[in-house]
């Protein structure tokens, strides 16, 4: 784990110390019951993306947060279009942050799940070919599978015409997997919002002006009336990007 990318806490408790692991990880945490992290990163005018990715927003300490909540979650959810856009790798992480798995009662990674409509997934995919973990795919009863997917994933069917985000997620939690962080994209955000699943929104703000065109971080069918998510965490990096965290508990 990397205490590198000097973060410290605005609030509350404000302190100018650069914070450690342990405390990140004490910030951030597990929870006793199920519970839907999204992660994602913004510039100051709310882009999802610069150049079509989300790599220019991501400085090292968004970097440094983003591997700590993978390795907190049971499992990472992910839409099909940002893992074929963003060419998700198979989830790694460093022996230091398996450790701390293995000795809070974890498997050493977390399982990859993706959710697709289409099933317009390349089996060959790193995420799924050399996942450490068997990857999960939600999808739809009647979509119909590439060759080779069922080899290296295993595919959860729910809904009729879309996918049911409820009753996937059920099924994780089925399967003991309670404690999900999704990394977007925002299409996903969209439909976990509009299904009231999101507990927890972790955004990091970058010092940066994107100018108009990038979509926001979250799309697709407007989502019912707005609600509360209080603000649990405030930090500030060294490079001025802030990590905020709201939660509804
Ligand atoms: N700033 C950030 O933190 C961040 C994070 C993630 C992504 N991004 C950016 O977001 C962009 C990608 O966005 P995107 O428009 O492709 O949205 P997306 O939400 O990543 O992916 C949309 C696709 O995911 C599947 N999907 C999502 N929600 C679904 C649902 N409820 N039911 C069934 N399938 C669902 C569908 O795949 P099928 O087509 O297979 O059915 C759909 O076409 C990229 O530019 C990426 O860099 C930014």
């Amino acid at each position: 784990m990397s205490d590198r990318a000097p973060i410290s806490v605005l609030w509350p408790d404000p302190s100018a110390d650069p914070v450690d692991d342990d405390t990140l990880i004490a910030r951030y945490g597990r929870t006793d019951r199920p519970h839907l992290r999204m992660n994602f990163v913004t510039s100051v005018d709310g882009a999802v993306s610069l150049d079509g990715y989300s790599a220019g927003l991501s400085g090292a300490p968004d970097k440094r947060v983003f591997g700590l909540l993978r390795m907190l979650c049971d499992a990472l959810l992910v839409a099909a279009g940002t893992l074929r856009h963003e060419g998700y790798r198979a989830i790694r992480l460093d022996e230091r942050r398996r450790a701390w798995r293995r000795t809070h009662g974890l498997t050493e990674y977390p399982t990859l799940v993706v959710v697709s409509g289409s099933l317009d997934l390349d089996p060959a995919q790193a995420a799924f070919a050399d996942a450490p973990v068997r990857p999960v795919v939600l999808t739809r009863p009647d979509a119909a599978a590439p060759p080779g997917l069922s080899a290296v994933a295993d595919l959860v069917r729910c809904g009729d015409d879309r996918v049911d985000l409820v009753a996937g997620l059920a099924e994780l939690r089925r399967r003991g997997l309670g404690q999900l962080l999704c990394e977007g994209g925002p299409q996903l955000f969209g439909a976990l919002t509009a299904a009231d699943l999101v507990d927890e929104v972790c955004l990091s703000v970058a010092p940066l002006l994107a100018g108009a065109g990038p979509g926001r971080i979250t799309a697709g069918v407007p989502s019912l009336a707005a609600r509360s998510l209080p603000l649990r965490h405030v930090l500030l990096a060294d490079d001025g990007t802030l990590l905020l965290r709201h939660a509804r508990n």
